[in-house]
């Protein structure tokens, strides 16, 4: 195979065969798996180097979108969702909702759901595994039909992913839950009953997932030590907009009461936190000047502080935020946390921005236990990193190269494209569909910044 875009020119760092990156490397399925593979393959190829200018605006959230697409379905009559992000994840949400009997109509960023019509409560094995969110169908179905038989989902591979937390709730709100193999088998011979729940582990999708079932439960359920995620408190927006009775999303504490009827709404989704962070973080990283339109400024203080403590220049108003960086970075230390602690989803972009900061930057991972895939990938351009369990040490070098590497994840995928923007010579992204699955439109947002990024198709080449 070669591809058609040519020009590939990997220049690795001295650094990169040494000892302290070798672990790392070992561990990576790299460039040589994709050449093994008999499809063709899209990659993504990047002209590194030149710094991002001038401006962009975030898209919806895709996270919010999945659990407001998921949690439509308790609506009892039609509900429209406005500015839905074009990605990979939701399109197959919004699959897995017609495959159960609901009818949707998409007109661009608008989605109209009428889950009258429904009349399953199994999703398609193989369309629910690709998705971590399908396990919102478990509460949303348990609360529109009282039964649901959702696989044990799929997502991105960054660690252990457990459900036992969902299931928790589900069962204190009276439901019977069977796991058969890999799948879940929920149901409830009467309506759902509100009940106390607390949290063994503050998790985002449990939270969600809990708070669609109660929504639809008789009396009224407690969630403690609840997560605070934007989008927590985005879909219990939405809920409310069509009747539901939820009060201290965005705490740690929220309660709900169950109503039997939600009517129909309008609503549109939050800009997405994670689109706007990473394009921050490729903004610094290309020491660059961009300012981010349409997004939320609160949502981003953990990133921002980061990147003040980094060096670089943070400016925020409204809906806007402006991030210019002309100098090196400084080494800083990174933990990922719940919020509104540094997200998970932007440590991974951090990392290749820390790759040529002055200095020993340290990150710690705490929130997923293997989300440190991009490593072995970032060393392929040269980086010194060193993994010692959830921390990593990331010794600043002045400059990344080109090289062919892997989007392993979403995020990873992310960090990749961060690196390739930042790196001397041209960067080849294998498995692209990764960062698909949650960024919209990222090659003409890029490219309308200044960047030099192209989606090429490899062509069999016998003579290989
Ligand atoms: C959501 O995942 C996001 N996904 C993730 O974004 C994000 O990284 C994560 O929250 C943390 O912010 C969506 O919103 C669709 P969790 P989720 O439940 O809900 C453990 C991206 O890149 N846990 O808060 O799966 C779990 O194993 C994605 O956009 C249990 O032990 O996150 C993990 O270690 C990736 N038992 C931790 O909690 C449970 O019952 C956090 O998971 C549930 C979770």
């Amino acid at each position: 195979m070669s591809a058609q875009a040519g020009g590939y020119e990997a220049q690795p760092h001295p650094f990169n065969g040494g000892g302290e990156c070798r672990s790392i490397l070992s561990g990576s399925a790299g460039y040589s798996a994709s050449l093994q593979n008999e499809a063709p393959a899209e990659k993504m190829v990047i002209d590194g180097g030149y710094p991002l200018t001038g401006e962009v605006e975030i898209g919806g959230g895709k996270n919010p979108a999945l659990a407001v697409v998921a949690a439509s379905l308790l609506c009892d009559e039609t509900c429209v969702i406005e500015n839905l992000p074009y990605v990979e994840d939701v399109r197959v949400m919004i699959e897995l909702l017609e495959s159960l009997g609901v009818k949707t109509e998409r007109s661009g960023r608008t989605l109209a759901v009428d889950a009258r019509s429904i009349s399953g409560c199994a999703p398609p094995y193989e369309l629910a595994r690709k998705l971590r969110a399908s396990s919102y169908l478990i509460g949303a179905l348990l609360g529109k039909l009282g039964r649901a038989q959702v696989p044990y989902p799929g997502g991105c591979n960054i660690g252990k992913r457990g459900l036992d937390q969902h299931l928790k709730g589900m069962r204190a709100l009276g439901a019977r839950v069977d796991e058969a193999g890999d799948m879940i088998i929920a149901r409830s011979a009467r309506k759902l009953a509100g009940a106390d729940i607390y949290m063994d582990k503050i998790t985002v999708g449990g939270t969600i997932n809990v708070l669609i079932a109660a929504c639809r439960a008789q009396g009224l359920t407690v969630i403690s030590n609840a997560a605070k995620e934007p989008h927590i408190v985005e879909v219990a927006n939405f809920l409310n907009s069509m009747g539901a009775r939820i009060k201290g999303a965005g705490t740690d504490v929220i309660r709900v009461q169950g109503v039997e009827r939600l009517h129909e709404t309008s609503y549109a989704i939050i800009p997405d936190q994670i689109e706007t962070g990473t394009m921050m973080i490729a903004a610094a990283a290309t020491r660059g000047d961009v300012t981010i339109r349409g997004c939320i400024p609160t949502h981003m203080e953990a990133l921002t502080a980061k990147l003040l403590e980094a060096g670089v220049r943070v400016d925020d108003r409204d809906d806007v935020i402006r991030v210019r960086s002309n100098g090196a970075h400084r080494a800083i230390a990174i933990k990922t946390q719940v919020y509104p602690g540094f997200p998970t989803d932007l440590q991974q972009p951090m990392c290749s921005l820390l790759a040529t900061a002055r200095g020993t930057s340290t990150v710690t991972e705490s929130i997923f236990d293997d989300r440190f895939r991009h490593l072995p990938e970032l060393a392929r351009m040269g980086a010194r990193v060193r993994l010692n369990g959830s921390d990593a040490y990331i010794e600043g070098i002045p400059h990344l190269y080109g090289a062919a590497v892997t989007a392993t994840d979403l995020r990873a995928g992310a960090a990749m494209v961060v690196a390739g923007l930042m790196a001397h010579g041209v960067t080849e992204i294998a498995e692209p569909h990764y960062i698909d699955r949650g960024y919209e439109l990222i090659t003409d947002k890029l490219n309308s910044l200044g960047a030099r990024v192209r989606r090429v198709t490899e062509v069999a080449d016998d003579s290989l």
